[in-house]
């Protein structure tokens, strides 16, 4: 696999990191692979043959995959996480296991329930990171996930970083004030949920 990614998938992958708090953009993937997801900082690729992983690359110039790694050796297993198989510091790409659930954010955009179990399972998976040192950032809608009713956390990029972060705190009050259970089979159309995403990083200033 870690050949078919240096010769097959980095040669051709266009990725540009055009403004550090808004996702990378991908220009192309060559095929068979296939484009998982893209946050601020790296695309997230798989490749069929190799199902139950996926290739994280991050975008030139953004920083933080060393510390990524270093979380996941410090994670250990946990139910609540990935696990990071293989990592290339030089060639700016990560081999983890594939999770699979849809993002708090992808739940919103499709009028998916998220019960309260999800909500909890994060909490406890955020302790356990604190527990052993890590200090959560950056966890929002779409570094979190749910599978089968339970919480997952997608992203642990920024658990090294000490400023304090109320990205998950926020969230959490947010969910228990805006998300009653008759509102949350409803869609919320992307444009509405740029809006909110916008206009949280103006009040936070970020
Ligand atoms: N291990 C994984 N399994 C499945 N999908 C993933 C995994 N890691 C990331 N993704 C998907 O890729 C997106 C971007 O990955 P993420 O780790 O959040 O990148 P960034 O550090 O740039 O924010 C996530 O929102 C998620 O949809
Ligand atoms: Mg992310």
């Amino acid at each position: 696999m870690i050949a078919e990614v240096n010769q097959g998938l980095l040669p051709e992958l266009r990725l540009a990191s055009e403004h550090p708090h808004h996702p990378v953009t991908v220009h192309s993937v060559s095929a068979p692979w296939q484009l998982v997801g893209a946050g601020n900082y790296a695309a997230v690729v798989e490749h069929p043959e190799y199902s139950g992983l996926v290739v994280k690359v991050y975008a030139p110039g953004r920083p933080g995959i060393e510390a990524e790694a270093e979380v996941y050796r410090r994670l250990g297993k946990h139910p609540a996480y990935s696990e990071c198989c293989y990592s290339r510091v030089k060639s700016g790409f990560l081999i983890l296991r594939k999770l699979h659930g849809t993002t708090l954010y992808d739940c919103l955009r499709q009028g998916i329930p998220v019960p309260q179990k999800v909500m909890q399972d994060i909490d406890e998976a955020l302790a356990y990171a604190r527990r052993l040192g890590l200090t959560p950032h950056d966890v929002h809608g779409k570094n979190v996930m749910m599978r089968e009713g339970r919480g997952i956390v997608v992203d642990v990029s920024d658990f090294m970083n000490p400023e304090p972060c109320t990205m998950w705190s926020d969230l959490k009050r947010a969910y228990k004030l805006l998300y009653p259970p008759w509102l949350r089979r409803i869609p919320v159309p992307d444009l509405l949920l740029d809006v909110i995403r916008r206009g949280y990083r103006l009040l936070k200033r970020r």
